[in-house]
């Protein structure tokens, strides 16, 4: 597939086929990931794919952190179970706010090439944020150092949904040659 195709038609996709994706493509969408441009080479990014016990674990988990809440249990149960693939990506923090700042500039730069990456290989995705993948408890769930930053959540798997209508505004409108 041609690069600049690729950039303009990759879509998100909410609704996945229960079909299971083949661990090798998985691999080799985060072998693409690594490939990123990375200031000082710190390689500061953390994958975490979520097996489907661990998803169980996390709803069970946050069941009784939100009692009070069964909407945002439901809803965040649901998502976790919405594609086949889940992937987690966390940015390491530098040793002052510049690197870790660079730091999180190059892990993001890492997820868009594994949305690329997956997009070319024929899977459909979509990156998620939420304020749950940021806490301690996840965190130390997954294994990840407390300082670390959340980047994405990104479900990953086949779909036959034609993406929303997507629009930009032209780039025209906002770059100045100065
Ligand atoms: C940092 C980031 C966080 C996002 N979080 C969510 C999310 O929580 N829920 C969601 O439905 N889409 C989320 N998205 C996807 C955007 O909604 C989507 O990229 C946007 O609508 C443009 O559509 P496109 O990806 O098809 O071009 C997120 C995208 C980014 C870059």
């Amino acid at each position: 597939m041609n690069t600049l195709d690729a950039i303009r038609n990759r879509a998100s996709i909410k609704k996945f086929s229960q079909q299971s994706v083949e661990k090798e493509l998985i691999e080799q969408c985060l072998e693409l990931a690594v490939w990123a441009p990375n200031h000082r080479m710190t390689e500061p990014w953390r994958f975490f794919v979520l097996r489907e016990e661990s998803r169980e674990r996390l709803i069970e988990i946050m069941a009784t952190d939100f009692q009070s809440d069964r909407n945002a249990v439901e809803n965040f149960g649901k998502k976790l179970k919405s594609a086949p693939v889940m992937i987690l990506i966390y940015s390491l923090p530098g040793k002052n706010l510049l690197i870790t700042k660079e730091n999180y500039a190059a892990t993001c730069a890492a997820v868009q090439n594994l949305l690329l990456a997956a997009y070319d290989l024929g899977l459909s995705t979509i990156w998620r944020t939420g304020e749950y993948y940021e806490s301690l408890k996840m965190k130390e769930f997954i294994g990840i150092q407390e300082n670390a930053e959340f980047v994405g959540a990104i479900h990953m798997g086949y779909s036959d949904q034609i993406p929303d209508k997507r629009k930009r505004t032209s780039f025209a409108e906002v770059t100045n040659w100065v």
